[in-house]
């Protein structure tokens, strides 16, 4: 049995990875099952919110009673949250999106062409979506994810002050993909609360009610 800690309350997220073409077969992409964004979509339901998963490349089922926008790039995933985000009390950030995307997609498939030297790719940074939504005159709620492969508190803690946001949550690399457990640590003004190593539905519920209770103090 479950409270429903976010009745009432319409929660967006981001999961998966983002997809960067680079020709119509070839691209740029980040590590991501999208299993840690969709058990977070699935408790958040549960606990009586209204829920939109934007979602990357991934795949898994749309979790029951969820709304799925699916998306490929990042530039996708930056304009859809745009349009939704202002329906939404939280967003939930999960997403592993690419920091930087080619420059240019090039139309035809790039021939591999012999004795030439291998060709460069010019790269251009992506849209930093959390941090454009939790500046917004009237933001939702906004909690971020942080995957590092060492210095989680520090790099975490970092990220959630340039961010500007009230929550993040890290996870070791080697914890956090793919799988279907993980071990969290919730980093907020209240300093860091550990969540040790669960199922993620599991974890994605003791951070639904860690949300519940954020949300309650704004
Ligand atoms: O999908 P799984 O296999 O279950 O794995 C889950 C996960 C490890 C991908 C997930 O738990 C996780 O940690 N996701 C965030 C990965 C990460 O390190 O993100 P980041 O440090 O690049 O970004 C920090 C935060 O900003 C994240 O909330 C991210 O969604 C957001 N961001 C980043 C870049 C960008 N351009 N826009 C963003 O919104």
């Amino acid at each position: 049995f479950q409270p429903k800690l976010l009745a009432g309350k319409r929660v967006l997220l981001t999961a998966g990875p983002t997809f960067e073409a680079i020709d119509p077969v070839r691209g740029i992409t980040n590590l991501s099952s999208g299993k840690m964004g969709y058990a977070i979509s699935r408790a958040a339901y549960e606990a009586g919110a209204q829920v939109t998963l934007v979602s990357g490349p991934v795949s898994l089922p749309c979790p029951v009673g969820v709304r799925r926008i699916a998306v490929t790039s990042a530039l996708q995933m930056h304009a859809t949250v745009h349009q939704q985000v202002a329906a939404h009390d939280v967003f939930i950030a999960v997403a592993a999106v690419a920091d930087y995307r080619p420059a240019q997609v090039v139309e035809q498939k790039i021939k591999k062409r012999l004795q030439a030297s291998p060709p460069s790719i010019e790269l251009v940074a992506n849209p930093d979506i959390l941090g454009e939504v939790a500046a917004l005159p009237s933001p939702p709620l906004c909690v971020g994810f942080a995957a590092e492969s060492e210095n989680l508190s520090e790099y975490a803690e970092s990220k959630r002050r340039s961010k500007k946001i009230p929550l993040i949550v890290g996870n070791l690399i080697q914890d956090g993909f793919s799988g279907d457990c993980n071990t969290l640590i919730l980093f907020d003004d209240d300093g860091a609360h550990p969540l040790p190593p669960a199922p993620k539905i599991d974890l994605a519920r003791q951070l639904v009610a860690r949300v519940a209770l954020l949300l309650e103090k704004v």
